[in-house]
This record gives C-alpha cells, structure tokens and sequence, in this order.
C-alpha cells in the first residue's frame, strides 16, 4: 500500500499563526502534525509516500525532506490551487498507479494511529474503507447516513441539517476505483471537488465502502481551540523524560517532558507539559497542558494551557498567561515605562483578549 498525505490548503481558520506558514507544520505537544502523521503511516507498515503541498510547499519540503529520517521515501505533488481533496486524489494519480492506499489529512490527529484499520484494509476486498466518529457539531463535516445493517446509505459534505452525528474523519483509504469517481464528480457550491462525492459515487455505483466507527478521539486542528484540544490530548499520553536541566530550587512532577538544553531555574511545572529544546524557563510557573517549543524564554511570568512557538520570550508578565498560542519570535514583556499602557505590535487577525 501507499500513503498520500493532503498538506496543501491555506488554514485561514488558524490565522494568524498559519498567515505565512503551512498549518500542518505547527507543533502539538511539541511535534509538527504532519510529522505524526507520516509516523502514524509508517507504524501501519508503509513507506512509500506522496505529499500533496500547496503555497506553503517550500517550507513542507524544508521541514519533511526526503523522509529519510523516519525511513520513509517521500514524494512531493505540487496542487496549483486547493480545489478540493478528490482533486488532490485525481493529481496524484501517477504517483498511486493501481496500489492501494491510504490518504490522510495532514492536519488531523488521532488516537490510537492507524495499523488496525490498514490491516484489515488490505486484507479485504473492500473498495474503500471510511472512518467515521460521532461529533456534536456534524455541519462542519462530511456526514454519513448508515442503514440499519450499519452499511453506508448516503454520505454528505457540510449539510446543514446532518442526517446524523457521524462525521468523516480525515482518514480514508481507497483502491483504484476512485479516480473513476474523481473524474466522474463535479464541483460542489464552494468550488471543491469534495472526496465525500467522490466516494458517494462508488457507494451509488455499487463498489464496496465500509464504515468504520472509531470510538477514540479524533481532532481535526483547524481553528485555534482544536489546535489545545490536540495539544491537551496529546500531551496527556505522552511518556515523559527529563533530558534538559532542572535546578535544586525548582519543581518538576513526573508528567513533564524537558527537552534537551532546556533549563529549569527556580521555576514550578506541573505536567502534563512538555518544555522544548534550548527552552529557559526562570523564576516562573507552566501549568498543565502547556507545550514550549525551541529557543523560547519564560522568565518572571506565569502560563498554563497554552502552546508557545519557538524563538519567543515572555518575560516580567504580571498575570497568568491561560488558553493561549503563540506564535514564533513573539515578545510579551512587562514595559515600567509611564504612560502606563498596554503597549502592542500585532500582525493582521490577531486575537487579544485584555483585563
Ligand atoms: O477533517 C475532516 C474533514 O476534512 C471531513 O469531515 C470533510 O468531509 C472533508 O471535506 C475535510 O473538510 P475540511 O473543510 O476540514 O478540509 P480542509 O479544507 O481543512 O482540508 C483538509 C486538509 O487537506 C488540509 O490539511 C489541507 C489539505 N488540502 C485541502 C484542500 C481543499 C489540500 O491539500 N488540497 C486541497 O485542495
């Protein structure tokens, strides 16, 4: 089997952290999305795989390379424009040829990663296998209809009275069939060929797609607060290991990942956290749920909750910094200087909320 990954896209929902980088790059618990997706892909035994990039291509080749560092071979598939995730699929096709595969959403994280639904993928003769999982907001997804055998009845993209509570995750897998259906399928209202027509067309035209409900968590890192949910999630089964430093005068509980060259100074962290690479963390608080990337300063302040990007500071802030992200080469200090103000240079759709 194959693996194509769909990392193209523009992330407008996580302005302004994606304004000018590719979404599936921001780290959960201090790793890149893509890059647990690549390993959820090689854990279920495949390393051959195509890497759909957009606008943000460059910066994917960058980060990813030739995938030799998780002994996968990587192929880029340029996208002109995000026409939708079938025409991801009908671009790909070279790259596929008759194998079986397994596509995957660069920006999806899931519990449990993927081994048990390829497995008994490529052992049957079904179709397409579709994973889906009970959400409460089932608008904002693709949505499928299942009769009373649990078989697919009908599958919908972002209906606006959802036939139920079934949503498609980002994960599918396919056999050659579905570019019959990608060449078949015709724009939806919002100009996409939707993957969700493109596999209604293989159910209506008797191929066999089988459900598979997926009873873990599941979270598609779209908007900011999905992005913490992942980080909460993920961070909670994390083992923890202490690489970097820690002094005498600090507290460090067992749920805590201090990276290498991190430094701990007289600080408290209460896990579970994960303090990244090069990270100082002095005279100050992270509570739970709080991932630090690289090169980052946390001095005289106070965080819980939250994801900081790399090469920040954050420095002399006299309250608790809560369900925040922040972005790279950020700065938030404590300024004495009268007028007492707060003072603020914020690029284009940041959101701040003050006392
Ligand atoms: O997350 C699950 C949902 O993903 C499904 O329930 C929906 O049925 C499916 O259409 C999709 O909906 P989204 O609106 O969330 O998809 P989004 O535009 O966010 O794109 C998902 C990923 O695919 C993202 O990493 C960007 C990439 N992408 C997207 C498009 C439209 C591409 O690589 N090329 C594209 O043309």
């Amino acid at each position: 089997m194959k693996g194509l990954i769909l990392s193209g896209g523009k992330g407008t929902r996580l302005y302004p952290i994606t304004f000018n980088r590719a979404k599936q790059l921001v780290p959960v618990a201090n790793k890149p999305v893509l890059f647990r997706v690549i390993e959820a892909i090689k854990e279920a035994g495949i390393d051959d795989i195509g890497i759909v990039i957009g606008d943000t291509g460059s910066e994917i080749r960058q980060a990813v390379d030739n995938g030799k560092r998780w002994g996968v071979k990587i192929t880029y598939i340029p996208q002109d424009a995000p026409l939708g995730l079938a025409h991801a699929v009908k671009i790909s096709q070279e790259f596929l040829g008759d194998d079986r595969f397994v596509m995957f959403l660069g920006d999806n994280v899931i519990q449990g990663g993927i081994s048990n639904l390829i497995r008994q993928f490529s052992s049957s003769d079904w179709n397409s296998q579709v994973v889906l999982t009970e959400v409460d907001q089932p608008q904002h997804y693709g949505v499928a209809e299942l009769d009373d055998q649990g078989r697919i009845r009908r599958l919908v993209e972002k209906p606006r009275n959802p036939p139920s509570n079934l949503a498609l995750v980002g994960i599918y897998m396919f056999d050659h069939h579905i570019f019959e259906a990608v060449h078949a399928i015709k724009p939806s209202w919002r100009g996409e060929l939707e993957i969700t027509d493109a596999i209604q067309w293989l159910v209506e035209n008797n191929y066999q797609v089988h459900p598979y409900v997926h009873r873990g968590w599941w979270i598609d890192t779209g908007k900011p607060i999905d992005m913490l949910e992942a980080n909460n999630r993920v961070l909670a089964e994390l083992e923890h290991r202490v690489d970097g430093y820690v002094d005498r005068d600090s507290k460090v509980d067992h749920l805590v990942t201090i990276e290498r060259g991190a430094e701990i100074i007289n600080s408290v962290i209460r896990g579970p956290a994960i303090i990244g690479e090069d990270v100082r963390i002095v005279n100050s608080y992270v509570g739970p749920f709080t991932s630090i990337y690289h090169h980052t300063l946390i001095e005289d302040s106070e965080i819980e909750h939250s994801i900081v990007l790399d090469h920040s500071r954050i420095v002399g802030i006299p309250s608790r910094i809560e369900d925040s992200i922040i972005g790279r080469d950020v700065e938030v200090t404590y300024s004495p200087i009268k007028p007492k103000a707060y003072k603020m240079t914020l690029g284009d759709h940041s959101r701040v909320g003050l006392l």
